[in-house]
């Protein structure tokens, strides 16, 4: 059986914790995209001694394995902004490609979470979620994630680190962070997440009926 759940949205929005509860409701498989291009990041700044150089973040996407997506670390504010750079680089993203496609089509089911799942990797989802929350919202939650494992994080700058990203990720010209046609429009700003889990499920369980 071929299931693909495509989530998709901006960053601290909910959208990687609606899609390990999903995946841990239907045991599909889960993969969280926005670690390839962290893992792409993390090494193209380290080989670049800080710069990321075009050429090396291709080599370096191009080589990637599944083990560089387990490595600790990958979650800093410093991290998501060079995966945030790396990303808006087409031959990146090309090389990434093959991969998320064939996991979103494996056997048993998927969900993906990312930017561009719903309108680029797997535009044939039977379920799209675009996942947002305003802006104060995702801040706070990813400032209290961030402070947990450093106690320096300061909101103003987790506010900014997050703006910037959204407005590259958006604006890019190679798959930019869109919501599909399709897609459920699911703000979690209000919601707790246990009902924007619920949402998703129930969506899922709508279609997977007629799938
Ligand atoms: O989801 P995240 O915050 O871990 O993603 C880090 C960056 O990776 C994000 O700012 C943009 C990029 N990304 C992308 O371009 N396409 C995806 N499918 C997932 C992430």
């Amino acid at each position: 059986m071929q299931f693909t759940v495509a989530i998709d949205g901006p960053a601290a929005a909910g959208k990687g914790t609606i899609a390990r509860a999903v995946a841990d409701e239907f045991g599909f498989a889960h993969l969280d995209t926005g670690l390839l291009y962290r893992a792409v990041g993390a090494r193209a700044m380290m080989r670049g001694r800080g710069v990321i150089v075009p050429a090396i973040a291709t080599e370096v996407a191009k080589e990637l394995s599944e083990a560089d997506l387990r490595h600790e670390g990958l979650r800093t504010a410093r991290i998501a902004q060079a995966a945030s750079k790396v990303a808006a680089l087409p031959e990146v993203r090309a090389a990434l490609l093959a991969f998320q496609k064939d996991f979103a089509r494996r056997e048993g089911g998927a969900v993906l979470d990312g930017r561009d799942i719903g309108s680029v990797i797997c535009p044939e989802a039977e379920v799209k979620i675009f996942v947002t929350a305003s802006d104060e919202v995702r801040a706070k939650r990813r400032f209290e994630e961030l402070r947990a494992k450093n106690p320096d994080t300061r909101l103003e700058s987790v506010a900014i680190d997050l703006r910037q990203r959204d407005i590259r990720d958006a604006s890019r010209d190679v798959a930019p962070m869109v919501a599909a046609e399709d897609a459920l429009l699911l703000d979690t700003s209000e919601l707790s997440i246990d009902a924007a889990v619920a949402e998703a499920v129930a969506l899922i369980k709508q279609r997977f009926g007629k799938a």
